[in-house]
């Protein structure tokens, strides 16, 4: 398993400059307190708050993390942000492929996967996102669904690639409803897709690839959810918009 878990903050559309930079600072305090030894932790602020939460961050094991990209590197793509701009705000990661990206935006895996292999290109580390909506989950879709997903988005991902890839399983019915995967749902879906990366890579691959889950953590529920060995950490959202409930989850990975 990797030796690193992973906790990351997917604020979303959510905190200006101002609660962002109160944010970093209350989780900057914290890691004056306290050294983590198993857990690293990513923050992934909207692109306008990425340069003043880099500041803030600066001397700290705090990571910095965008929540989207674009594939192409400079030119009139009005509005899109480049894996070039991203870097020079300090980002070393980077969410692709989330949900309502997907939803919202008709990103496909085919899109992702250009993302995926430009953020790589550029040394950036994506973050990707998969994971069956509602009703993929009740008509027994969830690994062919996730099969396809990994494909795609994964296409001509070298093996040097991969090893800066981490893989969010986030079923879609968990984002924001309050009804969390189970930990055991988590793991057979974890396992799963080891068993993927080890049919498309080898077995090493398989085993040293972070998978995180996301979907309606919160501090109550985080400890059991990152119980599964198979389960490397977590993608957070509402959760990761109070410091005190971040802190709180982050110490449940920690202390597993
Ligand atoms: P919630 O934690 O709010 O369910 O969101 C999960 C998510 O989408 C993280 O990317």
């Amino acid at each position: 398993m990797p030796n690193k878990k992973l906790i990351a903050a997917n604020w979303k559309m959510n905190k200006g400059l101002v609660q962002s930079q109160q944010f970093a600072d209350e989780l900057k305090k914290y890691f004056e307190k306290y050294k983590l030894t198993d857990t690293e932790v990513v923050l992934c602020p909207p692109f306008t708050s990425l340069d003043a939460v880099n500041k803030k961050i600066a001397g700290t094991p705090i990571k910095l993390g965008a929540q989207n990209m674009y594939f192409e590197t400079i030119g009139a793509y009005t509005g899109e942000i480049s894996a070039g701009m991203l870097k020079s705000c300090g980002c070393e990661y980077v969410i692709l492929g989330h949900s309502e990206r997907r939803q919202y935006f008709n990103e496909t895996n085919a899109i992702i996967n250009k993302k995926v292999l430009k953020a790589l290109d550029e040394g950036l580390k994506p973050i990707v996102c998969v994971g069956e909506n509602l009703q993929e989950h009740e008509d027994k879709l969830t690994e062919s669904v996730i099969d396809e997903q990994i494909t795609v988005c994964l296409s001509h991902v070298s093996e040097e690639g991969i090893a800066n890839v981490t893989i969010a399983y986030e079923p879609v019915w968990a984002i924001g409803t309050g009804k969390n995967a189970t930990p055991h749902q988590a793991e057979s879906v974890h396992n799963f897709l080891r068993k993927k990366l080890k049919k498309m890579y080898n077995d090493d691959v398989s085993k040293n690839t972070k998978i995180i889950y996301g979907g309606s953590v919160t501090p109550e529920n985080a400890k059991e959810l990152f119980t599964p060995q198979t389960v490397n950490g977590g993608l957070i959202g509402g959760a990761s918009l109070e410091a005190e409930k971040f802190i709180k989850i982050i110490n449940a990975s920690n202390s597993k």
